[in-house]
């Protein structure tokens, strides 16, 4: 039946606009938005919270396993894990960080797979990731591969981070962004790449309405 149920897959590296972007998608169509990155962050955070260490495969899979992820509604504006609210704390660098290193363990993918899948509900899933389109929804009807420059994303993370409030610094910003890409990219399982059929759209020089426009055209084209 899930076969059914249209997918929209939206992949790229961190900052490319992704998130914005995919959820503005959901609102639109009313469909369902699963953010898998916040997945693996709270696996992360869970680890570090348990001190786990995140290269210790066995344990990071027994809390990808059992920890309780509640997501308050489609926008997943709130995050709770094991009953405790985490939203903000799953947005840091270094969350982000420790999230890029557990996502290397084919174990750990394995472990969170059926919990992506099971967002895929009726009227649709709007699903933004690395591996939506290649291997969690290799079958999802519409596929976006979003990137942009490492130079524009860490400028982008650089704004969101400082209206927060947050003392952080370009330069290394873009160090940290180019050292995710590459293990994002270079690790054997589920390897960041453009899913076969996927649409490449480089927003280095869009605006967000320009990409989500250019993604609903999908709907209209395909
Ligand atoms: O999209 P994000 O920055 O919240 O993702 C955090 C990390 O999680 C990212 O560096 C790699 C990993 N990730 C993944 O391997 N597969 C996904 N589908 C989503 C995220």
């Amino acid at each position: 039946m899930t076969g059914r149920v249209p997918v929209f897959a939206i992949d790229g590296p961190s900052g490319a606009g992704k998130g914005t972007v995919s959820r503005a998608i959901a609102r639109r169509l009313d469909w369902h938005f699963l953010d898998s990155g916040a997945i693996y962050r709270a696996v992360a955070f869970a680890a570090s919270r348990d001190g786990v260490a995140p290269e210790d495969e066995a344990s990071v899979v027994a809390l990808a396993k059992n920890i309780e992820l509640q997501f308050s509604s489609a926008e997943i504006a709130c995050i709770k894990l094991d009953g405790v609210e985490v939203t903000d704390q799953l947005q840091t660098e270094t969350c982000g960080n420790i999230a890029s290193r557990i996502a290397v363990l084919p174990a750990v993918r394995l472990a969170l797979l059926q919990k992506q899948r099971d967002f895929r509900r009726l009227p649709g899933l709007v699903a933004d990731g690395r591996d939506m389109g290649t291997i969690v929804f290799p079958d999802a009807q519409y596929k976006v591969f979003l990137t942009a420059s490492a130079a524009v994303r860490a400028e982008r993370r650089y704004k969101q981070l400082i209206e927060k409030g947050l003392d952080v610094n370009l330069t290394s910003l873009t160090r940290e962004i180019e050292e995710r890409d590459r293990r994002d990219q270079s690790r054997t399982e589920a390897p960041l790449r453009v899913a076969e059929g996927s649409r490449l759209i480089d927003s280095s020089a869009m605006s967000i309405s320009e990409v989500i426009e250019t993604c609903l055209s999908l709907l209209t084209t395909a």
